[in-house]
């Protein structure tokens, strides 16, 4: 890519400098006055040069856009892997070209009430639940991932896993949209589930589906799997058209249901509402109609999200949390993609307003920003809560990763955060610091990643990861001795990420301590999408279509 490399003969201030010291070497200034300008000349051009390669010529030129994928950063690479094998660890039903020797086939007769397979899709986290509403959102996030990143997961050979990984999760949610305004959003009953501590591959409790539809809708369940779907169907688009065409129709159909019958899911539905109650579906239908956009290019759904609906929902100018439950922070960088890569520069007014809203995002993640959060630990770990909280210090960190592209590629060469300006890299490095906090750089010493560096989680809440694989057959309750076992885990849950430290960066590695120990299926596809940016060195991000 051109650009940013100075070629000190071509600067036009070593030109008028050249002419100077021929002007001063005419014999009749050849006096110590004339050497002292001389001098005075020189160190004036020095600093310059050096402002100059500082802050590149004349004062804002953006940084270097490096072209594919370059150097390797192996460190990040054997994360990347590892983050790729838990997905594997986590997979349900018939499994194909399993690597991960003490799991199996489990939950094969998933979905058979209602005579559908429901067996693919993946565990929600050390539990055997397979939500709906975290699930869509595990293959929207590793969707995304893949989009931009495809070609530096490529460069470490991870991108065939990761597609295999999302289409296994895609199977699912398209058996699951049974019908127009049909989706099956549970399988399996918490309350049940959670009487148990067993193998998925020794499951006998009752499985039951739980389904939303027109008379009990589930707005941003539908919307989540809309997105996810819509977000697939571009990663598939060259590899496999015919699928790529029905993961579209299906994510077509289920924003239309979404929309069409709002109402949240657990408000139609009471008996689920605890576990990932959402705070609102506004956030899913903008999310939703974001993805539609960029996987038809149909302005309807750009108009959907920058115009009254966005006005009402998207929360313009406040910055929010990327998480399962909030989508808007996520949203605002995906649509400034639009604002700032698209070949028609829109000029709709709700899309100035969500790059507004991004660049808030990006200045209060950055250290030294005048409006960075207090939201940190000493260590420097974004920290929101002490439940999971290492979703929201790599769900910052994806973004602020994802926008540094996004300004390489466009050339912006400053985010202005009230009047202290900083650079696509420094958000690159924010992002840096929260994965060196996960993989050891703490007050911990700890590595946050399973089977990372040599001081890892050794009692991760998993069921499956704790009861050693050829034990006598544990029945739903005679295993909570493996629970309860003061040894490690005899199964190693490769590329899990515990939920993390307290406040004050402090962490119990405990098999019971679900709040810090316990390891989920969406932070996985969050993680490998941090790790598959910061895999290489920045390389150009290219058009999703
Ligand atoms: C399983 O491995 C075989 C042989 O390498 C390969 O052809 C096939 O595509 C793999 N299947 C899946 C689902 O990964
Ligand atoms: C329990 O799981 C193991 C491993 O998949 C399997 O070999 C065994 O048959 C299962 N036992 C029962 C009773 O389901
Ligand atoms: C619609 O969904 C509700 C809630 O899951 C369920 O109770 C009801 O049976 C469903 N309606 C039909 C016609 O299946
Ligand atoms: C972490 O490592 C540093 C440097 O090696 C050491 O000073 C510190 O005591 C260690 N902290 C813990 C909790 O082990
Ligand atoms: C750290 O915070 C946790 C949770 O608030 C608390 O239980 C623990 O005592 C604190 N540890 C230290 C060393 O302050
Ligand atoms: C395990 O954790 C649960 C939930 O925090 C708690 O109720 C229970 O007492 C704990 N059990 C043991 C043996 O620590």
């Amino acid at each position: 890519m051109g650009g940013g490399c100075l070629i000190m003969d071509s600067n036009p201030m070593m030109f008028k400098v050249k002419r100077v010291l021929r002007m001063l070497s005419r014999p009749r200034l050849k006096d110590w006055f004339g050497w002292f300008l001389v001098m005075v000349i020189v160190a004036v051009v020095l600093s310059a040069v050096v402002i100059t390669f500082e802050d590149g010529l004349f004062g804002h030129q953006p940084e270097p856009v490096p072209g594919p994928p370059g150097e390797i950063d192996p460190r990040y690479a054997e994360a990347l892997n590892l983050g790729m094998m838990f997905f594997n660890v986590q997979k349900s039903g018939k499994l194909v070209n399993n690597t991960i020797p003490w799991r199996g086939d489990s939950g094969l007769k998933d979905g058979s009430e209602a005579n559908l397979d429901l067996s693919k899709g993946m565990y929600d986290a050390g539990d055997h639940i397979k939500f709906g509403f975290p699930l869509a959102f595990t293959a929207t996030v590793l969707s995304w991932g893949i989009l931009e990143y495809g070609d530096r997961m490529q460069a470490v050979n991870q991108l065939d896993s990761a597609k295999g990984s999302l289409k296994w999760i895609t199977d699912y949610l398209i058996v699951a949209h049974a019908a127009k305004n049909v989706l099956y959003i549970q399988v399996g009953d918490a309350y049940l589930d959670h009487k148990c501590w067993d193998r998925p591959e020794n499951m006998t409790d009752y499985r039951p589906l739980v389904q939303i539809n027109a008379s009990k809708p589930g707005t941003e369940v539908a919307a989540e799997t809309a997105a996810a779907l819509a977000s697939a169907s571009i990663v598939f688009k060259k590899s496999d058209p015919a699928y790529s065409d029905e993961l579209l129709l299906h994510a077509k159909q289920l924003f239309r249901f979404a929309n069409r019958y709002r109402g949240s899911y657990t408000d139609s539905i009471p008996q689920v509402e605890t576990y990932y109650k959402s705070s609102g579906y506004g956030d899913e239908l903008l999310w939703a109609a974001s993805w539609l956009y960029h996987a038809t290019g149909d302005e309807f759904y750009l108009e959907y999200a920058t115009g009254d609906i966005g006005e009402i929902y998207a929360n313009w100018g406040n910055p929010s949390w990327f998480c399962w439950d909030d989508k808007l922070a996520g949203t605002q960088v995906l649509l400034s993609r639009v604002s700032l890569l698209g070949n028609r520069k829109s000029n709709l007014k709700g899309l100035h307003k969500y790059r507004k809203t991004a660049e808030t995002v990006m200045c209060g993640l950055l250290p030294s920003s005048p409006t960075a959060t207090n939201s940190r630990t000493p260590g420097g770990l974004i920290w929101i809560n002490e439940w999971n909280n290492l979703q929201h210090s790599i769900g910052s960190a994806f973004l602020a990763a994802v926008y540094s592209d996004y300004m390489l590629t466009s050339r912006t060469a400053r985010l202005n955060c009230n009047g202290v300006l900083h650079k696509p890299s420094d958000l690159r490095n924010f992002a840096i610091s929260q994965i060196e906090y996960v993989l050891g750089d703490n007050p911990m010493n700890m590595s946050y990643l399973v089977g990372f560096g040599d001081n890892y989680p050794g009692y991760v809440h998993h069921r499956g990861a704790s009861i050693p694989a050829d034990s006598a057959y544990c029945t739903c309750d005679n295993g909570w001795k493996w629970l309860f076992s003061t040894k490690r885990n005899p199964n190693i849950a490769y590329g899990a990420l515990v939920g993390g430290p307290f406040l004050n960066d402090t962490y119990i590695d405990s098999r019971n301590n679900s709040m810090q120990a316990e390891p989920t299926t969406y932070n996985g596809a969050v993680l490998v999408g941090l790790l598959s940016s910061l895999v290489t060195s920045s390389s150009l991000v290219s058009s999703f279509s």
